[in-house]
């Protein structure tokens, strides 16, 4: 029915007719049995997709192109600037290699529902891992190469793995970050021990390996007899992505076979408009979703060729680094979050490096991960003279929640909005009590259930805090973002309003921050607040008030809460900047007013809370910022 409609027609059917609209989506995919029911409402709010259908989405990204006769065309183009390699492989290639690797676990016991945990650079590797799990029907769960072993830790207690696939080392930049001894002391901080780890080495650094328990990913997969793929059911996890919720603890979300497999193809037909054979490109990292989405099952889903690029958009050698993979690999559909393009505007604003590449094969900008501003907009417009499209997603919905669709009618552009909900979403904006509120007013950013496939079905292990999203406005899932729609039905996402903030695309939780800055030993109680910022979008600044007693000098114990942040979770979390303050301003009941030191420091008009315990705190926190430099 896509073909031929009008958007409007589709999005009004996938409302009204959810289960009409997502079946014959489902046609797109090779089921092994077909479902029994599209939308299983019997056990609300954990709604089901395709019950009763069976698959593997294995199968479906890569064995499903090679029967069809397209195992020559490339289905990975591995680019690395850091190690100035090219590596074209084909879908023959890939699936030769991903079956030897789903030999490798099925042969150390990993076989259907157990958890593989994956802490791996931006090589073809990670993803040969991650498929290798699907094809056996294991689930697999990616930590970002950025976060510290805390963290890894943290993630392999609640995922309990039998196996973790990693390699010697990660390349930022210029930077070689050896993995193995981060991986160890994750285990070492961990409870649950697995039982193999599969490491890849790399020519830059060689892993030592623990007898019994390290095995090398190549002798390993040498020796490997290749694997077929498993059917599952299509409500079986297929991964879990760990992402920032507001506390500390890290939120395990869980994605279906099925649903997702359905979801993703039509995305990539009708949202970015690719074809069978494209390239497409999505600049991000396999440790995030839209890594797990559109670097790696959508584009092989839709039988694309995907590109896994080891580089950044600057410094790999200079900004024009993005146009060069363009023009080198044909690329059609670029994807990025605005931090990339705003770091490549800093560095060359007249684009003088796009004069020197051939980039006609693109056609397409996609950009997500944070709120693209209009400048940006306009900057990206003007250089690249194609349609650049603004969608707003989170890792729970795996997906597009509002966009403008590239293969069916696109809506004209209002910068600083991802212009109108995609199929499936019922999207509405209330208040804190769950009214809807008029098109122009601001208010939290709700989703009326159910969720169209291919978004969270569940948090791993954590019935009760998935709830928190589906019942603290019944009927609704509450998105955490806030914004409005205006007269035309266009959404505008302003910003989170909850204390999770994005620092150059990257998601993370202040809470946790602070739960790591309040465990020194001479601070008293701390807050720490997301501040904007003009390349990274936000980064985060830290409050501490200390002990009484304590005369030691601010600076020295600031450098130690910034080296304890990023010991324990990641020099991704960006944590640079903190202050010392005498008092953190609080209502009368306690609560931090971290809403209030956000305008502050984002140089915004703000009232003073009629709940404030002592107006003259505020005043401390202003020039705290202003010795920041924060404005
Ligand atoms: N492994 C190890 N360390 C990592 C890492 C990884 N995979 N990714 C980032 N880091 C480190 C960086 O080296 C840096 O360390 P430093 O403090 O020693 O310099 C730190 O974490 C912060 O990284 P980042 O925020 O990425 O800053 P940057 O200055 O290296 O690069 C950008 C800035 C804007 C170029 C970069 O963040 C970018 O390309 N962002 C786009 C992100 C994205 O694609 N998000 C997905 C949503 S689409
Ligand atoms: P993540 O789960 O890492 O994808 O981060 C999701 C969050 O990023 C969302 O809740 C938004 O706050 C923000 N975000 C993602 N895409 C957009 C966008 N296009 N516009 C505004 N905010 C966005």
């Amino acid at each position: 029915m896509t073909d031929k409609w009008s958007y409007a027609d589709i999005y009004t059917r996938s409302i009204t007719d959810p289960e009409g609209f997502w079946g014959e989506a489902a046609e797109a995919v090779q089921w092994n049995r077909r479902w029994d029911r599209v939308l299983d409402e019997s056990d609300k709010p954990f709604y089901k997709w395709f019950v009763g259908g069976e698959l593997n989405t294995c199968y479906n990204a890569l064995d499903c192109h090679v029967e069809a006769g397209r195992g020559d065309q490339t289905a990975v183009i591995y680019d690395s600037p850091v190690t100035a390699t090219v590596k074209k492989i084909s879908y023959s290639e890939l699936l030769d290699q991903v079956s030897r690797f789903a030999g490798v676990l099925r042969s150390k016991g990993v076989s259907r529902g157990d958890r593989v945990v994956i802490y791996m650079p931006m090589i073809p590797e990670a993803l040969v891992a991650m498929l290798a799990c699907a094809r056996l029907g294991a689930i697999h769960s990616v930590v970002f190469g950025g976060f510290a072993p805390q963290e890894l830790a943290v993630r392999i207690d609640d995922a309990q793995p039998k196996m973790i696939v990693s390699a010697s080392c990660g390349i930022e930049g210029k930077k070689v970050i050896p993995y193995k001894p981060l991986l160890d002391r994750a285990i070492e901080l961990s409870d649950h021990k697995p039982e193999t780890c599969i490491i890849f080495q790399r020519p830059q650094v060689k892993a030592m390996l623990k007898e019994g328990r390290d095995f090398d990913w190549a002798v390993e997969s040498a020796e490997a007899q290749p694997a077929g793929c498993v059917t599952v059911s299509a409500t079986d996890p297929l991964y879990i992505l760990y992402t920032s919720g507001t506390t500390g603890r890290p939120k395990g979300i869980v994605r279906d076979n099925g649903g997702h497999a359905v979801a993703l193809i039509w995305t990539m037909q009708y949202l970015y408009d690719a074809a069978p054979g494209d390239v497409y490109w999505a600049a991000s990292d396999v440790g995030w979703v839209v890594g797990h989405s559109y670097i790696v099952y959508g584009p092989l889903l839709r039988g694309c060729t995907t590109i896994v690029y080891e580089g950044k958009p600057v410094g790999t050698p200079d900004p024009g680094a993005f146009w060069r993979v363009i023009s080198d690999h044909g690329v059609k559909i670029l994807f990025t979050a605005p931090t990339a393009l705003r770091a490549i505007k800093k560095e060359d604003p007249r684009a003088e490096y796009l004069k020197k590449y051939d980039i006609s094969p693109l056609r397409y900008l996609f950009l997500a991960g944070e709120r693209l501003d209009p400048d940006t907009y306009h900057w990206a417009s003007e250089m690249l003279k194609i349609p650049v499209i603004d969608h707003w997603w989170q890792t729970e919905t795996g997906w597009g929640i509002a966009g403008n669709c590239m293969g069916i009618e696109p809506f004209p552009i209002k910068p600083g909005s991802p212009t109108k909900p995609l199929p499936g979403y019922n999207v509405k904006i209330v208040d804190e009590e769950g009214n809807e509120l008029p098109p122009g007013r601001e208010g939290i950013v709700v989703i009326k259930l159910p969720l169209p496939p291919g978004t969270l079905t569940g948090l791993w292990n954590d019935n009760d805090r998935f709830l928190e999203y589906v019942t603290i406005i019944p009927g609704f899932y509450v998105t955490g973002d806030g914004g409005y729609i205006d007269e035309d039905g266009y959404l505008f996402i302003m910003g989170r309003v909850d204390d999770v903030i994005n620092v150059a695309g990257h998601r993370l939780s202040t809470g946790s921050m602070e739960e790591v800055v309040s465990r020194h030993k001479d601070v008293a109680e701390c807050a720490v607040i997301g501040v904007s910022d003009q390349l990274k979008g936000q980064v985060p600044v830290g409050f501490v008030v200390l002990k009484a007693g304590v005369h030691r000098d601010p600076d020295e114990i600031v450098n130690e809460l910034v080296g304890m942040v990023r010991s324990e979770i990641g020099a991704v979390a960006c944590f640079k900047q903190c202050a010392v303050v005498k008092a953190l301003p609080k209502t009368r009941s306690g609560k931090i007013l971290r809403a209030t030191m956000r305008k502050i420091a984002d140089g915004k008009e703000y009232e003073i809370p009629s709940t404030i315990e002592d107006p003259a705190v505020l005043d401390n926190i202003s020039e705290a910022i202003n010795e920041l430099k924060l404005l």
